[in-house]
């Protein structure tokens, strides 16, 4: 079994240093914040992931899992570095690289025998052919290592169930050094394994991210088409996606992607293809596309209660999507700043995000926060569904247009059941 660190306690290294220690790996996670870091020592996960706190508590008990701000500690003590910090989007949709590149030289100053250091944070292509040269220059021990890049296709919220049961394990290596190493890690997962060069690698992470959105964003224009010519997008999707070629999943219509890869990767990837002299426009339109959701969703509202200074309308989820308090880019914040622009109140129901987005949106005294998806209905002229939580399902219709000033939902998810809608009014 391996000794792993992981680099940068988010998301990803988070479930990342969870999964691998599951798998029966010794790991350290490592990050520059005190806070968490004690947070995370205490067993309690600084996120919300299904499994995760689980996981974390086993490894602390069985002592296989340990925790440190300190870097040196997290380097000199394993064999497999995984760099797992944060990649922002800078102004120019480029990913800021500048943690990475830090990260780099710190491994760089404590190397202290081979070590194979494999990039997780979804980056640029070419990353980590310039994370090993920015080792080698700064290597003064001597000591040899590799680099790998070994994306990561794990789903908010299902996080944990993606790691160990995953469609496929790509791997990027120069040598059989390193190639052999990555796959003893991974022997305890049955699927697909990939092998193949760095770039390789890196470009199948923006690729696959990329295509997912760009599917959206296709079906959202479909959509559009749908609701002008009185088509059902639901039906389309479903007929679309019986092509065995197409396939179902990502079909789905609505207020629009958000979260922390999709819209930034998109950015990120039409901006590393423009960089190389290949335009990418494809990906500008899909962007584009997204952020005009918005603009649909409000005009549908418009469309049903005319002015909207004054007006009260209920969010119903908050979140980017159900089993997470994310709210990084989430249709939601963007269309509270529309409808707050317009003059409308706000009351927002989310079972977890409720915290994430009011910090997130700031203070405003026209937005208000409620239990239940119910309580924030109460008085409102028009629900909004932003967010397709399964509880939803769960709501008496009837009820809820009697307690409604005006019985008006916009589903932005296309989540309840059109029919039940109408018939309770
Ligand atoms: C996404 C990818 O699915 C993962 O494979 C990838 O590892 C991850 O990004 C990443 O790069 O770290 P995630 O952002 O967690 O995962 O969420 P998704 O389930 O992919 O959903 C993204 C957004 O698309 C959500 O806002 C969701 O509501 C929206 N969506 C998804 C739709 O609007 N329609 C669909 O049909 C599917």
């Amino acid at each position: 079994m391996a000794k792993i660190s992981v680099l940068g306690t988010g998301y990803v290294g988070l479930v990342t240093a969870a999964c691998f220690n599951r798998l029966g790996h010794e790991v350290i996670g490592y990050d520059v914040l005190d806070d968490k870091i004690e947070t995370l020592k205490r067993g309690e996960s600084p996120i919300y992931e299904p499994g995760l706190e689980d996981l974390l508590k086993q490894g602390l008990e069985d002592g296989t899992m340990t925790f440190t701000t300190d870097m040196e500690t997290a380097i000199r003590g394993s064999d497999v570095l995984f760099v797992c910090v944060g990649t922002p989007q800078g102004q120019d949709g480029r990913a800021d690289l500048s943690q990475v590149e830090a990260v780099a030289r710190t491994i760089a100053s404590h190397l202290d025998g081979f070590k194979l250091i494999v990039e997780k944070s979804t980056v640029p292509v070419k990353t980590a052919q310039r994370m090993r040269e920015t080792i080698a220059r700064y290597n003064k021990s001597g000591s040899g290592f590799a680099v790998a890049s070994n994306p990561e296709f794990l789903r908010e919220g299902s996080a944990i169930g993606d790691f160990m049961n995953p469609d496929r394990i790509v791997i990027g290596v120069e040598d059989d050094r390193a190639r052999e190493m990555m796959l003893d890690l991974y022997s305890g997962l049955d699927c697909a394994k990939l092998v193949v060069d760095l770039e390789t690698a890196e470009i199948i992470k923006h690729a696959s991210n990329s295509f997912l959105a760009l599917k959206i964003s296709y079906i959202n224009m479909v959509s559009e088409l749908c609701d002008v010519v009185g088509a059902d997008v639901e039906k389309v999707a479903e007929g679309m996606g019986l092509d065995e070629r197409i396939s179902a999943s990502f079909l789905r219509a609505g207020i629009g992607y958000g979260g922390s890869c999709f819209p930034k990767d998109v950015r990120a990837f039409q901006r590393i293809a423009e960089d190389h002299g290949v335009n990418f426009d494809l990906l500008r339109e899909t962007d584009e596309i997204n952020n005009r959701r918005i603009d649909v969703v409000t005009r549908k509202l418009q469309d049903l209660i005319w002015v909207l200074r004054g007006k009260t309308i209920a969010f119903w989820g908050l979140a980017f999507k159900p089993d997470t308090d994310d709210v990084r880019e989430a249709p939601s914040l963007r269309l509270a700043k529309v409808l707050l622009d317009e003059g409308a109140i706000i009351r927002g129901w989310d079972p977890e995000a409720q915290e994430t987005f009011q910090y997130a949106l700031g203070p405003n005294d026209q937005v208000t926060y409620h239990d239940t998806p119910e309580a924030a209905a109460a008085g409102a002229d028009a629900v909004v569904v932003v967010t397709d939580w399964p509880q939803l399902l769960d709501v008496d219709l009837v009820q809820l247009a009697g307690t409604m000033a005006t019985p008006t939902i916009v589903d932005g998810r296309n989540h309840l059941d059109p029919d039940a809608c109408r018939a309770a009014g």
